[in-house]
């Protein structure tokens, strides 16, 4: 036992005992001071004085450890042991990342993503943006009970009309599953690197204005590509065009049509596209942690 601490605490046989020491006189004189405290507030003994001593023991444990802590030389090891413990309960009371989706079509890459992120309680699909009334993602927002937003046209490419809602979400990432809309300057700006999209063929083949959906697969089928696949990538000013974080490939086949290679690219998003959102939100916290 002494000795795991004294690993774990990385100190010689030495400090441990000083630590020892520290921690019972400490403890001693938190617990004489806290009763010196309560009966200078009268509080009579009973269920509330034990309840008003665990209170105020756990406010003047800190200090008490600390001050007891310089003559015994522990000083510098109890400042880092306390500003751990500080460290750790407020890592556990950090809001949980968050993700907005932006979606129009069916939504089966965005019910994918709430899927994944169910049971995970340091991630919550915030926000469902839409520019399709009746679209199937707003069935999806509804039964999974998340909030959706149904955007106009003309407001959406103003570029920051619809900043203030977003931001009340405070996005970690945004992420673009079967939105058709090119993403303004302005939203952009407003959130560098955090927004990506899915491009259901191999970039930069098969992008840009109008190459979506069917369109996307019966080109490739037309042009007798021998294999397909998706994109994801980080969005910028231009149609299916930012840097690329993720391809992976399928084969096409001389029997395929657009339909079943769309089936083909369906399951190879389904599969990859939850797993580089949680990567990316992994990576953010690492960064986050670093600089904190
Ligand atoms: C996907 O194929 C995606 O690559 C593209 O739009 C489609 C959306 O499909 N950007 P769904 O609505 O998620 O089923």
């Amino acid at each position: 036992m002494l000795e795991q601490l004294k690993k774990r605490w990385k100190v010689n046989t030495i400090s441990l005992v000083l630590i020892i020491c520290t921690f019972a006189l400490g403890g001693s004189l938190c617990g004489y001071l806290g009763r010196k405290l309560l009966s200078l507030l009268e509080i009579d003994r009973g269920s509330l004085w034990l309840f008003a001593y665990i209170a105020v023991m756990t406010l003047i444990w800190p200090f008490c450890v600390l001050l007891i802590s310089i003559p015994f030389g522990q000083y510098y090891f109890f400042k880092n042991y306390l500003t751990r413990i500080w460290a750790k309960l407020n890592r556990n009371k950090q809001q949980p990342a968050s993700i907005i989706l932006f979606a129009s079509g069916a939504g089966s890459n965005a019910q994918k993503i709430i899927d994944h992120f169910r049971s995970n309680q340091s991630v919550s699909v915030s926000l469902i943006v839409c520019n399709k009334p009746g679209a199937g993602v707003l069935s999806i927002a509804a039964k999974e009970n998340i909030p959706s937003l149904i955007i106009e046209k003309e407001q959406f490419f103003r570029g920051d009309h619809y900043l203030p809602i977003l931001n009340q979400y405070k996005p970690d990432l945004i992420v673009l599953a079967g939105f058709l809309w090119k993403i303004p300057a302005g939203l952009i700006n407003a959130y560098p690197g955090k927004i990506i999209n899915i491009h259901p063929a191999l970039l930069p083949k098969y992008g840009g204005k109008g190459m979506y959906g069917q369109f996307v697969h019966q080109a490739v089928i037309d042009a007798g590509e021998k294999e397909s696949g998706i994109t994801i990538h980080y969005v910028d000013e231009l149609y299916d065009h930012g840097a690329v974080i993720l391809q992976e490939r399928c084969a096409v086949t001389a029997e395929d049509t657009a339909l079943t290679l769309a089936e083909k690219v369906h399951q190879l998003e389904h599969t990859h596209f939850p797993l580089v959102v949680e990567q990316i939100l992994k990576g953010q916290k690492a960064v986050k942690n670093s600089n904190a």
